[in-house]
């Protein structure tokens, strides 16, 4: 039986379901605005009052919501809830309606085991070298420019690693035009879907079309006989039995990676803002970092630095910067705990909710690493900064892999070679009312060398 299985069958009991929990809401406008005005406040206080599974108003629709492992492997279970046009016509517009996040069944399987071959070990090893190599560059200049803000500097980093993996543009140099287009491409799918030039939808779109014929020129050259070692190049050469990534493919999955680089860099500068919060963390990563890496960086050394990735486990968890899965739709009606899930009602995984849960992580808010030390299973169940369930058949975020990979190096470069402080009286609380949330005040930081 699986775990949604017994999620289902726990709750049929002889009495009839009742109907999900929903706060009082406005008519027409119901929970929209609060929603996107701060989404993980929103769910964490409807959680709070109405329990792991309860039902909001957005974008015009009933939606329900599921936090905490149990109630996720409902959600994640393909038989009760599948993401074909579940989502918002503009975000499936400006993702492409045909992306990996909005497939199902066989169809988001191919996909998802074709575009995981740019993740494999192997893979992810001959990136290290340039993602270290831009890392460093942007470091050595952080210690010239005295107190500056991290977030725009890590942003700047973070597209330039994407430009070299994604299309592969010169890791050495930076291009303004990507981020920016990528920002502006972001924004549309928080706005209101009105096309017009001037509007942040209207720009959004354009900015879109821009970014595409970035990765356009780059698959033209690849079709030229260019070859590179990057990820574009895994994701062409990427092979399951017959199967392969058609142009069309690429080019829509390449842009989608573009996207999701932004979560990277929420990431990180959250990791630089904990760091800098908790001295003595930093001194244990520290003194770990130096007694198990010494000349080259290799997968092997990662892999034996347990308490850097306790860290770099926690700071995701503690700092969300993706508060929900993508939207689904429930496609038969289901059950939890005795609630009728109607068929037809849209559905989302509340992700910062199940890891800010008290009953699962005590003290949630507080920053603690230590705590990975005696996790359990339902710990690391509900561990889901990158979604839940499993990647190659669910909707777990490809990227996981790379994503970790990006923290770490991030956090052994600065740690050997540097210290930083944080500028005091500055807000360090996540934006809200964002995609994908960084530290409210840019994370102003003096950065030092450690050694003259
Ligand atoms: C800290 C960084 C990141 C975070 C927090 C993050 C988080 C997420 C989340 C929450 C989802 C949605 C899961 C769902 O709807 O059930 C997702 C999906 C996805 N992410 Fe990430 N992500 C990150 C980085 C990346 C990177 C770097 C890439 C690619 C290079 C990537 C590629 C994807 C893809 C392709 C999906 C869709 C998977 C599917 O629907 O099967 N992500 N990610």
């Amino acid at each position: 039986m699986t775990t949604s299985d017994q999620a289902t069958t726990m709750t049929e009991t002889a009495r009839p379901l009742r109907e999900l929990p929903a706060p009082m809401s406005l008519p027409l406008i119901g929970d929209t605005l609060a929603f996107i005005a701060d989404t993980a406040g929103y769910l964490a206080k409807r959680t709070r009052d109405l329990g792991p599974v309860f039902r909001i108003d957005v974008f015009g629709k009933p939606t329900a919501c599921f936090v905490g492992p149990e109630a996720l492997s409902v959600f994640l279970d393909e038989r009760n809830v599948v993401r074909d046009g579940a989502n918002p016509p503009h975000v499936e517009e400006i993702f492409n309606p045909k992306a990996v996040p909005f497939l199902d069944g066989d169809a988001h399987r191919r996909r998802k085991k074709l575009l995981l071959e740019a993740f494999t070990d192997d893979a992810l090893a001959s990136y290290l070298p340039m993602i270290e190599r831009v890392v460093g560059r942007f470091a050595r200049r952080w210690v010239e420019i005295g107190p500056f803000e991290w977030v725009p500097e890590l942003t700047s980093m973070g597209y330039a690693i994407a430009g070299a993996l994604f299309v592969g543009s010169d890791p050495d140099v930076d291009d303004a035009t990507i981020e920016e287009a990528f920002e502006r491409a972001a924004a549309g799918l928080l706005a209101p879907p009105i096309r017009l030039p001037f509007t942040t939808f209207g720009r959004a779109l354009k900015s879109r079309d821009y970014l595409l014929g970035v990765v356009d020129a780059a698959l033209d050259a690849r079709e030229g006989g260019e070859r590179k070692a990057d990820l574009l190049q895994r994701l062409i050469d990427a092979r399951v039995g017959k199967e392969k990534l058609s142009r069309e493919e690429l080019r829509i999955e390449t842009f989608h990676f573009f996207g999701a680089y932004a979560a990277v860099i929420g990431g990180l500068s959250f990791l630089g803002q904990l760091l800098a919060q908790h001295p003595d963390v930093a001194a244990r990563a520290r003194e770990e970092i130096e007694a198990e890496h010494g000349g080259t960086l290799t997968l092997g050394d990662l892999r034996r630095m347990r308490y850097l990735d306790a860290v770099c486990k926690e700071s995701r968890r503690v700092s969300t910067v993706v508060p929900i899965t993508f939207f689904g739709r429930v496609r038969r009606e289901c059950s939890f705990r005795g609630y009728r899930i109607p068929e037809g009602m849209k559905a989302i995984g509340c992700l910062d909710a199940t890891m800010h849960d008290a009953q699962t992580f005590g003290d949630p808010s507080k920053f603690d690493p230590d705590r990975w030390r005696k996790a359990g299973n339902r710990q690391a169940e509900a561990w889901v900064p990158h979604g839940a369930g499993a990647h190659a058949s669910g909707h777990r975020c490809a990227g996981e892999k790379l994503a970790t990979l990006m923290l770490k190096v991030f956090a052994i470069q600065m740690l050997r070679g540097y210290t930083w402080q944080l500028t005091p009286g500055q807000d360090l609380t996540p934006t809200r009312g964002k995609l994908f949330a960084t530290p409210s005040g840019g994370l102003r930081v003096r950065v030092t060398r450690r050694h003259a």
